[in-house]
């Protein structure tokens, strides 16, 4: 039976995949501050990735994995001319930094024979979005994160497969912290766009993370069929 680390298990996304890899018979364990909110079945590790200790602490705990789904991240709306730095710092930490070292400290816990691990990024990691502010700086870098960790393993001879997957608008939690105060446009967005569930992103992560062996699917681009950019 597989072991699956998922960050951001409690919410949206995390929460999808988690309740899928379970369906698929594996144990999941759930990274993420509010542990109550995991779903059934979940393992909870209580963890706030803002914390390069509390990550360090958490993975302690930890023995072996096969596959780490870092799904945790945050958005807000944080423009660069006029945004605070400390909401730049918050998603930095949480999507960008906290990414690249839980899959570090996955590293050492996966099989001889290679783990699996699936970043979140984003349509927002492929192209910038006019109002989307410092947030796409940090899905551009899970993509590179991710593209940079595949070639350093590819070097060290190391078969763990590295994935993204790059949603566009999924209707989750997310969506009101990233439009707070422009309430009326996730009225619009949401009027105008039947926007992907977090289910159909499970369905396109289990594909992933059970694809034959020696097939690494690098990142599927996902978008609502009514969503034109
Ligand atoms: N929703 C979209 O439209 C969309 C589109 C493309 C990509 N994405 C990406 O998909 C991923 C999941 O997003 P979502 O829409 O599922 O968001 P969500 O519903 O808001 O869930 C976010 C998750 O991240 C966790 N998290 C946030 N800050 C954390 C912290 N400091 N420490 C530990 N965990 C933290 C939350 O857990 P706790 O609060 O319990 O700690 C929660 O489980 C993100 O990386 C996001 O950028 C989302």
């Amino acid at each position: 039976m597989k072991t699956a680390l998922v960050t951001g298990a409690s919410s949206g996304i995390g929460k999808a995949i988690a309740s899928a890899l379970i369906d698929q018979g594996m144990t999941v364990i759930g990274l993420c501050r509010s542990v109550a909110q995991l779903p059934d079945g979940v393992t909870p590790l209580s963890c706030d990735l803002r914390e390069e200790s509390a990550i360090r602490s958490a993975f302690e705990e930890l023995e072996a994995l096969d596959i780490l789904v870092n799904s945790a991240g945050l958005a807000y709306l944080a423009r660069i001319c006029d945004g605070d730095p400390s909401d730049w710092e918050e998603m930095w930490r949480v999507n960008v930094h906290a990414l690249g070292l839980c899959s570090q400290l996955a590293l050492p816990l996966f099989p001889e024979s290679g783990g699996h691990i699936l970043n979140l990024s984003s349509m927002s990691g492929h192209r910038v979005p006019p109002t989307g502010g410092f947030y796409a700086s940090t899905k551009f870098a899970v993509r590179a994160v991710s593209e940079a960790l595949r070639a350093e393993l590819k070097s060290l001879g190391n078969k763990t497969r590295i994935s993204c997957l790059s949603p566009g608008f999924v209707d989750t939690p997310l969506l009101e912290k990233y439009f707070a105060g422009r309430e009326d446009q996730l009225a619009e967005t949401r009027a105008n766009i039947d926007m992907l569930t977090p289910e159909a992103i499970a369905e396109a992560a289990v594909h992933i993370l059970t694809s034959p062996p020696g097939v690494e699917i690098n990142d599927i681009l996902m978008r609502s069929a009514d969503q034109a950019m």
